[in-house]
């Protein structure tokens, strides 16, 4: 019985073998790796990515389809011995879907076309490099993107138009040069709750009334020059856990403004000319835990009640008038 169990094993283990050499990585990704590798000038970093090695299991940073033995996802970050722009060859993984270069701050130059060869790309997360130029029209032409991270680059130039027929949920181009006015059509179709993240660049102009039929789960345009009205951002309907529209030139009236009441956690309009008075119902908005309206035009009795309790007077200074807890009281 013993042995018989040891016959089926080896038998067992005899048949595997050569499913096992299967999940070796395919030799067209490995030697895309191997151009990237060189392409960066063989940093250190990247020491265990060896012509002799399985670049699916033994390779810094890089994850597989193990089945099919190629490359799904990249991910290079943390060093200063990477220089020069993203290879060319990136385009040569055929599968690849996550993608992630993470401060690397001698990574320089545009975003290269052969991306458009990766079809599949779910998550591009490029930050705290010194990415170069203009956003790529093709950059709106990837199908299944769902995570696109830019932010804290060196990337100028206008928004591009993000088309509706994709998956686009989380847009993150913070802390760049864009420049120019936020298109009217910055999506075309629907979008349910994506997160939008344009702060800290140098856009211009009014914010377009067409994002107001956008139900944003996050929306931060903060740090920019953005002009007028803002109003129609808002709602009790809304599902925006933060709203950060700070250091502008915004100048719109928000006495009839309505905030949600299960889900606004963050609101900073500071440093805007933002007039009118605080409306009662933001009393209603009861995850509210960060508010700051200071540096504006407003006036009037500050609500009561609700969350208000926990804002101190540095969330309402620098105002025409405003008044009562925990400004001073009002006189009339
Ligand atoms: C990328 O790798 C770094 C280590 O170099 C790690 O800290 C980070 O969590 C990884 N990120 C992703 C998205 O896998
Ligand atoms: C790689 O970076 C480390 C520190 O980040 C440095 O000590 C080392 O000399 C660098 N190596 C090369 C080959 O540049
Ligand atoms: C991209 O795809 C095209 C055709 O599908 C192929 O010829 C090319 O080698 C691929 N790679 C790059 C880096 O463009
Ligand atoms: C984009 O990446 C940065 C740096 O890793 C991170 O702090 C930020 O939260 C990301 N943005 C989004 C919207 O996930
Ligand atoms: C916002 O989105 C949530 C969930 O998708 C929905 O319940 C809510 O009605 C939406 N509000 C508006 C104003 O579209
Ligand atoms: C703001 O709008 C309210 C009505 O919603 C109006 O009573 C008030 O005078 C306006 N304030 C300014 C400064 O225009």
């Amino acid at each position: 019985m013993q042995a018989m169990q040891k016959y089926s094993l080896l038998f067992f283990l005899l048949l595997l073998s050569p499913a096992l050499s299967d999940l070796q990585c395919v030799e067209n990704d490995k030697t895309a790796l191997l151009k990237i590798k060189n392409s960066f000038g063989n940093p250190p970093e990247l020491f265990s990515w060896t012509q002799t090695s399985d670049c699916c299991t033994e390779w810094a940073g890089v994850s597989c389809d193990l089945a099919l033995g190629q490359v799904l996802s990249l991910n290079i970050s943390n060093t200063k011995n990477i220089s020069g722009p993203i290879p060319d060859s990136i385009g040569d993984l055929p599968i690849l879907s996550y993608i992630t270069l993470h401060n690397l701050p001698y990574l320089t130059g545009p975003l290269p076309p052969s991306l458009t060869n990766l079809s599949l790309l779910n998550r591009l997360t490029i930050t705290y490099t010194a990415l170069s130029g203009p956003l790529p029209s093709f950059i709106t032409t990837f199908t299944q993107l769902s995570e696109f991270n830019l932010s804290h680059n060196k990337i100028s130039g206008n928004l591009p138009v993000f088309p509706g027929d994709n998956t686009y949920f989380s847009i993150d181009l913070s802390h760049n040069y864009l420049s120019g006015v936020i298109p009217s059509s910055l999506f075309l179709g629907v979008l349910t709750n994506p997160i939008l993240d344009i702060s800290f660049n140098m856009l211009t102009g009014m914010i377009p009334s067409s994002l107001g039929k956008i139900n944003f789960s996050w929306l931060n345009m903060a740090h920019n020059q953005l002009k007028g009205d803002a109003s129609f951002l808002f709602g009790a309907s809304k599902w925006a856990q933060l709203i950060d529209l700070s250091w502008n030139e915004l100048d719109f009236n928000m006495s009839s403004l309505t905030f949600s009441p299960d889900y606004l956690q963050s609101l900073d309009l500071s440093h805007n000319e933002i007039k009118g008075s605080i409306n009662k119902q933001i009393t209603k908005a009861k995850k509210l835990k960060d508010l700051d309206l200071s540096y504006n035009q407003l006036c009037g009795r500050i609500p009561i009640g609700g969350p208000m309790k926990k804002f101190k007077a540095s969330s309402y200074a620098h105002n025409l008038c405003l008044c009562g807890r925990p400004l001073p009281p009002c006189t009339r």
